[in-house]
């Protein structure tokens, strides 16, 4: 259960980056808790400022949310690049770098970071590290899941085919592959893990994400209000 600060924190952020967006943007869509009080902000400001936006999804929880809250959709089809995405992340380190797909949602979260002009990350004060560290997801084919785990034992971690809660067997994704959770007791080099981890035959997608830092402005819902760290060069916030 979390605390009702938490909670309050996870609400500024998402209002705050809901309201760095502008009239006409394309918008990707992230999946999660912090990232759903984004989704509502801009609900509201559509409705009071006749906002006029559309989003892609990254998850079906995703589409049916911005459904119920009237956020039109769109596709990579349509918007193969878009304006901004905002997302929540598990972990941050202090140069920007995410893991991130707690719900799974990873792989899409991903293709849309890799669209986004700029990519705005939503997150309270608890998610912040000095290292990647812990548990990385990744998602692999049901193909080749026993091969893709070998492998990441031999590079010394633990991987566990993520299981349900509320059904029997695996977790399988918005794309019809399992998730492994890894543990790896150290992360020395993220970007290297990352590069590692996807050029394994079978494995779709990892949850580091490093390769953003330099579009990405992290929103940090705290106590006193939010704080904004921009990765971004000399640029507005
Ligand atoms: C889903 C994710 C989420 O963005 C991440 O887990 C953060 O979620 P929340 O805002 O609920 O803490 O990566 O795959």
């Amino acid at each position: 259960m979390i605390s009702a600060p938490a909670e309050k924190a996870k609400k500024d952020a998402g209002f705050h980056a809901a309201n760095l967006v502008k009239d006409g943007m394309i918008l990707g869509l992230g999946t999660g808790s912090t990232t759903y009080h984004a989704m509502v902000r801009l609900s509201a400001r559509r409705k009071e400022e006749h906002l006029s936006i559309a989003g892609v999804p990254t998850s079906l929880q995703t589409a049916i949310r911005a459904r119920d809250l009237g956020i039109p959709l769109t596709t990579l089809d349509d918007h193969p690049t878009i304006d901004m995405a905002i997302d929540g992340a598990d972990q941050v380190d202090p140069i920007l770098r995410l893991i991130k797909g707690r719900g799974a949602a990873l792989t899409r979260e991903k293709v849309v970071a890799e669209a986004a002009g700029r990519l705005v990350i939503v997150v309270d004060e608890g998610k912040l590290v000095t290292n990647l560290t812990g548990v990385v997801p990744v998602e692999v084919i049901p193909f080749a899941i026993t091969p893709v785990m070998k492998r990441i034992t031999g590079m010394g971690a633990d991987p566990l085919i993520r299981e349900g809660n509320a059904k029997d067997g695996p977790v399988i994704t918005d794309n019809g592959n399992y998730i492994l959770d890894c543990s790896f007791s150290g992360i020395v080099n993220p970007g290297e893990l990352e590069d590692t981890i996807t050029a394994i035959p079978g494995v779709v997608e990892c949850g580091l994400f490093c390769n953003y830092t330099g579009k990405t402005t992290v929103i940090i819902g705290g106590e006193k209000g939010c704080r904004v760290v921009d990765g971004r060069k000399n640029q507005e916030i």
